[in-house]
């Protein structure tokens, strides 16, 4: 079991071993969704270093040395839960991200993926996907719009990813508004 306060330095070092070698450019967007969710601890408090650790590890289901399903946020929440022992909110967050019911519907693993971990509170899921989806690629920040077309034009029209994405569309917008909605309530006190 990981101390909570270690949790966010405890995911990079993780992360960082799983993904920085294999994949370069996921390791660089990964950082960046780390960057987002620091920006975000003036509405978090005490959560912040939750939301920091899950956003190292969000995408670690990408890593040759897991990928069991192909479907990343699955993987990535099963190897937490079952090698890593990671805190149980932790594994939710990472299964849930972006919005990712809707792909788990598109590759049939929706059973499997709502069975084994129930959604995280309301308010950090937001913000994890708030984070993922203003971060290219290569971890620069991007308008969620922007990261939208770049992931339809990287998928192209007909892939899985693509539609899961469109169906994910109102999910992934309502979080990121959501989150902008705080940001605006909190710089306007
Ligand atoms: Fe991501």
């Amino acid at each position: 079991m990981v101390c909570l306060v270690e949790q966010a330095a405890w995911a990079r070092d993780l992360a960082e071993r799983l993904l920085a070698k294999p994949l370069p450019r996921r390791w660089a967007h990964t950082q960046g969704v780390a960057v987002q969710a620091v920006s975000l601890a003036p509405i978090l408090g005490d959560e912040a270093d939750t939301l920091t650790a899950a956003a190292y590890l969000h995408d670690i289901g990408y890593s040759p040395e897991l990928v069991d399903t192909g479907f990343h946020p699955l993987d990535g929440a099963r190897y937490l839960r079952d090698v890593a022992g990671a805190d149980e909110r932790l594994c939710r967050l990472v299964a849930h991200h972006s919005c990712a019911v809707n792909e788990a519907t598109e590759r049939d693993l929706y059973d499997a993926l709502t069975k084994e971990f129930a959604p995280e509170r309301r308010e950090l899921t937001d913000a994890l996907t708030f984070c993922d989806m203003t971060t290219g690629p290569d971890g620069r920040h991007l308008d969620v719009h922007e990261r939208l077309a770049e992931i339809h034009s990287r998928y192209g029209p007909d892939h899985l990813v693509s539609r899961s994405i469109k169906t994910s569309t109102p999910c992934i917008l309502a979080a990121v508004d959501a989150v902008e909605t705080k940001l605006r309530e909190l710089s306007d006190r």
